[in-house]
């Protein structure tokens, strides 16, 4: 399907690489701009691409926070609850946040709007509790965080939504 469909964008990306397999992370974000997430077909169209065993794409897919392998919410909520950010209270933060928001982890709330996932280490493990918020290609760090800032960054991702 990638390739039917993006045939001059994958021609492009292979130009840039000498070696085929450099070229996993492009082709992952071209999957991904698609749906939001990268479906296990697309894996193993790219792991076919490249001649990677389609495990590896998995792993890559599975490192990075930026990609994704499950449809979320319009926005994805990613608290690194790692142990040094476990250790400034991100579990207690993360419990609390989901029975705030009434999800689990790894759930979207029922109006789309916020999936909330665990993540490791977002390089910030000093200013836990922390979060990184993706919408899309967008990206923003909160740092610092209680459940009262927290809350009041969910209302006005709600009210924007009205
Ligand atoms: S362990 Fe959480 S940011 Fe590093």
């Amino acid at each position: 399907m990638l390739a039917e469909n993006h045939p001059d964008e994958i021609k492009a990306i292979f130009a840039k690489y000498p070696v085929k397999r450099s070229a996993v992370m492009p082709l992952l974000y071209l999957a991904q701009r698609e749906e939001g997430y990268i479906q296990k077909e697309s894996m193993q169209e790219i792991a076919a691409m490249l001649e990677l065993d389609v495990t590896e794409v998995a792993a890559i897919v599975g490192f990075y926070t930026m990609y994704h392998d499950e449809k979320a919410g319009k926005y994805r909520m990613q608290v690194c609850n790692d142990l040094p950010c476990a250790l400034r209270g991100a579990d207690k933060f993360l419990e609390h946040l989901c029975e705030n928001i009434g999800v689990k982890i790894g759930e979207t709330t029922p109006d789309g709007l916020i999936t909330i996932e665990e993540v490791k280490c977002l390089g910030g493990c000093d200013r836990a509790p922390l979060f990184q918020l993706q919408q899309g290609d967008k990206v923003t760090y909160h740092e610092n965080m209680n459940i009262d800032k927290t809350m009041e960054l969910v209302d006005a991702l709600r009210k924007a939504q009205e």
